[in-house]
């Protein structure tokens, strides 16, 4: 059994330890914030609920305590500050890549061979500066979005195809933003079957168009982005690698050569197992698809420039 530590306890953060409680893979998970008092709270509040879960997990809250992270096998990071409504998430580089600075040094200091996984955004260049600003191995840093995004794919398809979403298979890749992002549909299945052979092209391109959107929708109707999703997408992510599942994400990685791309942190299909990413599966893009994820790596790029550009990476 595992131990997983995730840093901040906000809405996202609180939210990926309760999903992880559900799938039960932790022997120990330490919840750790800035704010005084929140973590001890909310891990004291989910450990009076985990016999109901069926789960003996034992949740630690700490305050600022890096020392109680120590040994982690998995490491999320959801600190920092979320979009309210009508921000994008590349607005939030400022500030969060400080954030996202300061907790992984003090994270890899306590457990250096931890899988880090970045959840904070603008979650694409968020992971390109903990990779870079750490020296780490590429494939011991990953993001957390492209799973998100094909969550809310899959919520739009059933929608659309009215069936249980278990039935849709479906993936998002390029960068983690709202005209970055590529929902996959030609690559679509309703229990294998395309859906673009059972959608009108007008069904098909409203739900890629609502995918798109799907956080900004959130954030409209909530007054700050989203948690759930978010939170069981890191928390089936952080089981499939200390479970060793090698089941396969969209997620991000730095690709070298990959997608014709090189240097650049950008949601890829990848089998998540022991360690981290193990392997980026390179689809057969058609000539459109690939044109998307140029465009999409280009404007991915150009966020993750800001980090040099202002100095935090040199
Ligand atoms: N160290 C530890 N915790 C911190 C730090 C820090 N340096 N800075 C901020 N935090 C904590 C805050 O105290 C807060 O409890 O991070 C938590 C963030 O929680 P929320 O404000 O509820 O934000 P949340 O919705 O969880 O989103 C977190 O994930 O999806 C992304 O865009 C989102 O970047 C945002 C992040």
């Amino acid at each position: 059994m595992a131990k997983v530590s995730v840093i901040g306890a906000g809405n996202v953060g609180a939210s990926c330890v309760e999903a992880m409680l559900h799938l039960n893979f932790c022997s120990e998970i330490v919840l750790l914030d800035i704010k005084e008092g929140l973590s001890e709270g909310k891990a004291m509040d989910m450990m009076q609920a985990s016999k109901q879960y069926g789960s003996n997990t034992q949740i630690i809250g700490v305050t600022n305590d890096y020392s109680k992270t120590a040994d982690s096998d998995v490491v999320i990071i959801t600190s920092g500050i979320p979009r309210k409504p009508g921000m994008t998430r590349e607005e939030l580089i400022g500030v969060n890549a400080k954030i996202v600075t300061g907790v992984s040094e003090s994270v890899l200091k306590y457990s250096p061979k931890a899988v880090i996984m970045v959840i904070a955004n603008p979650m694409d260049p968020m992971t390109y500066l903990t990779l870079k600003k750490n020296n780490l191995p590429k494939t011991q840093v990953v993001g957390m979005g492209g799973q998100l995004d094909s969550s809310r794919f899959t919520y739009y398809l059933a929608q659309a195809l009215n069936c249980p979403m278990s039935d849709v298979e479906c993936m998002v890749i390029g960068g983690h933003g709202d005209t970055t992002m590529i929902p996959l549909i030609r690559f679509a299945t309703y229990k294998g079957i395309p859906v673009t052979k059972i959608l009108s092209k007008e069904e098909c391109d409203k739900v890629v168009a609502d995918t798109m959107v799907g956080g900004a929708t959130l954030t409209k109707l909530l007054g700050t982005s989203a948690w759930y999703a978010p939170g069981m997408s890191a928390a089936s992510m952080a089981k499939s690698i200390v479970m060793n599942e090698r089941r396969v994400f969209p997620c991000c990685c730095l690709l070298e050569g990959e997608y014709g791309q090189e240097d650049l942190c950008i949601g890829v299909p990848a089998i998540l197992g022991k360690g981290g990413w193990e392997k980026v599966i390179e689809l057969e893009l058609d000539e459109q698809e690939k044109e998307l994820f140029r465009k999409s790596a280009d404007a991915t790029r150009k966020t993750a420039d800001i980090l040099k550009e202002t100095g935090i990476l040199s």
